[in-house]
């Protein structure tokens, strides 16, 4: 059988409903985890504590930095329950990850859940929106990582001109600080996935240390009565602060594209989700309570980076003001890394199911890694850093980001019904209502965006198809089995165990 060369089927393409609908067996996905186009598999090298910094590593950043400060306005001194409803919506669905990554631990993520539960075309349609959630908005947070170099910069006096630190649109001819970090990024991760999780979990210490921080100055002037009254804008106004502070929580899956680079994939990916969730929704409503306390809830309307100015105020110091924004740029920094991370390794699953052109699957014998796929994400994410304004469309990886979410939540339902003999290192507690209230939590936060980000998102999808149809339809590997390969492959029982890696 050949499941390499598309022209090889042995008989007629499937009809273009059927090919929606194949699914990739699961056997074929886990018998195929580490290996790559060009023959080299990916190094296994993560045990828990760097899966675990991954996934903290994407998430923990802009959100609590910048849209706290933001968000208070919303929600008043309640804002800490509005972490605690958004961390609970996260958290319903990072269970669902949790159980998918233990069964099917490959580089794919939700795409490769996706394909191996609902057929070809939501797994693209779901590979598509993760372009949004991964490469788009990590383009988005490093503009925002530009931002706080120049605070950083002004505090020594300096500033960078518009013409070299914002858009084309915005005013500037191109945004170079964002540009550096994301080249900073590829760089580290050409040179070796192993060394990138180092310097992530090294980075990850200083931001939570500087949180941390954050919360033992704030508490020096904590004022209990900041706190009353609680809903100064009632109910909607902490859930309309909810749904502002998600976005804190997007991230939380970046181990999941970590699959193929783990030592112990099925124990340690729902570890390492469920291990990252705790930790920061801890932080986030560790650090809100603090700021609360703090300062009264009315001081942060029109605040601009407020937990800077709250350190500056209390302490009378501009240095700790310094370090916490250095520190700040570092946090934004490593969300950059790990997400441009998570993106070539789907694509490196994509691009193995023919789904994206072959260069995004090499493997350099040299490094262990997908140099050439990297180089090509990372210069295009630059370009799109430095150069596009990217506000409209970063809204709507909110979207794409909560559509993939409400996939792998159907996915654990569809396959706990079709599959209950799979082996599963975890399982989503209370099922089926944990998977059904997170894909109705999922839903219900997509309807509550506006119809200009909903309008975007169609765009996006538009696109999406079109590549499909230009490009995936053609070269689908799966849609190149033949009907016999394809049936003895689908009910194959899955092998325990992924084809370890020549290293591991
Ligand atoms: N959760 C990430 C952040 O807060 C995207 O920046």
């Amino acid at each position: 059988m050949n499941t390499k060369n598309p022209a090889a089927a042995n008989g007629a393409r499937p009809s273009l409903g059927a090919q929606l609908l194949r699914r990739k067996p699961i056997g074929q996905m886990v018998s195929e985890a580490g290996s790559s186009e060009s023959g080299t598999p990916l190094v296994r090298s993560f045990g828990v504590l760097q899966l675990t910094m991954i996934s903290v590593g994407a998430t923990l950043g802009t959100g609590i930095l910048v849209i706290l400060g933001e968000s208070v306005p919303l929600a008043g001194p309640a804002i800490w329950i509005s972490f605690v409803i958004a961390g609970l919506a996260a958290l319903l669905s990072a269970v669902s990850y949790a159980e998918m990554a233990g069964l099917v631990p490959v580089a794919g993520s939700s795409y490769s859940y996706s394909y191996a539960t609902m057929g070809e075309g939501m797994a693209w349609i779901c590979g598509w929106c993760l372009v949004l959630e991964y490469a788009v908005s990590v383009a988005a947070v490093a503009v925002g990582a530009g931002q706080y170099v120049n605070e950083t910069l002004a505090a020594f006096g300096q500033f960078l001109p518009d013409a070299v630190s914002q858009p084309p649109g915005d005013g500037g001819v191109v945004n170079v600080p964002a540009m550096i970090i994301v080249i900073l990024a590829m760089v580290l991760l050409v040179r070796g996935a192993r060394e990138s999780a180092w310097i992530n979990t090294a980075i990850v210490v200083i931001k939570v240390g500087i949180l941390l921080f954050f919360c033992a100055v704030a508490f020096t002037a904590f004022n209990a009565g900041n706190f009353e009254p609680l809903l100064p804008m009632g109910a909607a106004g902490v859930s309309a602060a909810a749904s502002s502070v998600f976005f804190s929580y997007i991230g939380f899956d970046a181990a999941s594209t970590a699959g193929e680079e783990a030592k112990n994939p099925k124990r340690d990916l729902p570890r390492a989700i469920m291990l990252s969730m705790v930790i920061v929704t801890s932080i986030y409503v560790l650090v809100a309570v603090a700021a609360i306390g703090a300062r009264p809830w009315g001081w942060f309307d029109g605040t601009e980076a407020a937990l800077v100015q709250i350190l500056h105020e209390i302490t009378g110091q501009p240095w700790i003001a310094l370090v916490f924004s250095i520190g700040a740029v570092l946090a934004i920094a490593s969300i950059v890394l790990t997400v441009l991370y998570g993106q070539t390794r789907i694509m490196l699953s994509m691009s193995r199911d023919g789904m994206m052109p072959k260069v995004f699957g090499r493997i350099s014998r040299r490094t262990g890694t997908p140099v050439a796929g990297t180089l090509i994400v990372g210069v295009g994410v630059a370009l799109a850093a430095g150069l596009v304004p990217l506000g409209a469309l970063a809204d709507a990886t909110s979207i794409g980001t909560l559509f993939a979410f409400a996939l792998v939540n159907v996915a654990v339902i569809y396959l706990r019904r079709n599959r209950p003999d799979l082996e599963r290192s975890f399982r989503v507690p209370l099922y089926p209502i944990t998977p059904i209230l997170g894909t109705l939590m999922c839903a219900y936060l997509m309807i509550n965006l506006g119809a200009d980000t909903w309008i975007t998102f169609g765009v996006w999808m538009l696109v999406g198809i079109a590549i499909y149809f230009g490009y995936g339809r053609r070269n689908s590997k799966v849609a190149a089995l033949s009907e016999q390969d394809y049936r003895e492959l689908t009910t194959r029982a899955v092998s325990p165990e992924p084809v370890k890696a020549a290293n591991s």
